[in-house]
């Protein structure tokens, strides 16, 4: 396993291409309401990374055939963008996306309520981003890698709710998933230990109940397995000398 270090330049492109993809989200969020098509969302996605002169990194990964991932409720991540797909009132849906700029990956996902939705919804939407959070404060040059990966599982599993293990978080930067992974639950070594210039994409996957999760026929959707809903949170940081700097926050 090798994790690349960031020169004082490469951390400069991260940052620009974390920062239109901040920009990407912005554009994507305020479309999302009851009868919006999940290709609608991503024909958006794509057209402003476009229109920024980048390249949307997820299209053609490993043959995935659209720019971003859109999952609706019990599906976790990699939900593959559909014409016939209508968001609707009460549901949850997790947008996943990234792009290139000159050479350099961004990496993010969020969970959007579509209208309104139960309290037991939005509460996992809320307690999946927090745990990203939590996980975050141990970002830090000097701890070990997987002091992230206990905090979300501290933070996650008293309420009950199954940490995703099939998918973990990664590595980025002149590709999509570099080293390490990043799982999302307590792991018993203890990692590498966190250098300034690591950039990583930390995402949480968080199921309402069990962890267990299979693959539609698609290949691609991630479900669970008890059919009970599911969010993610994910943003690519910069390890530093003091606190992580979030590079794909919206400002
Ligand atoms: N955002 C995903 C990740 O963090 C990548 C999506 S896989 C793709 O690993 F095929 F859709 F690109
Ligand atoms: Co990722």
């Amino acid at each position: 396993m090798s994790v690349s270090i960031k020169s004082p330049a490469e951390i400069a492109l991260m940052r620009e291409s974390c920062r239109l993809l901040s920009e990407v989200f912005k554009e994507m969020s305020q479309m999302i309401e009851p009868g919006v098509t999940t290709m609608d969302i991503n024909k958006v996605g794509e057209r402003v990374i476009r229109s920024f002169g980048c390249v949307p990194n997820f299209l053609h990964y490993e043959g995935y055939p659209a720019a971003i991932c859109v999952s609706v409720n019990d599906e976790v991540v990699h939900g593959i963008p559909n014409k016939h797909r209508k968001l609707k009132e009460g549901d949850i849906v997790s947008l996943d996306c990234g792009l290139i700029y000159k050479g350099y990956h961004s990496d993010a996902a969020r969970t959007y309520a579509v209208g309104e939705i139960t309290p037991e919804a939005q509460q996992l939407i809320d307690v999946t981003k927090q745990s990203f959070f939590e996980g975050i404060k141990k970002a830090k040059a000097g701890n070990h890698l997987y002091d992230i990966s206990a905090a979300i599982d501290d933070y996650v599993t008293p309420y009950g709710y199954g940490i995703v293990k099939d998918l973990v978080g990664h590595g980025i930067g002149t590709s999509l998933h570099e080293d390490p992974q990043i799982p999302n639950f307590r792991q018993r070594k203890r990692g590498i230990k966190l250098e300034p210039g690591m950039t990583l994409a930390v995402e949480p996957m968080i199921a309402a109940g069990g962890w267990e999760v299979s693959w539609l026929d698609d290949d691609w959707t991630v479900v669970t397995e008890d059919g009970s809903l599911a969010a993610h949170y994910e943003n690519t940081i910069l390890i530093t000398d003091g606190e992580p700097e979030i590079l794909t926050i919206e400002r």
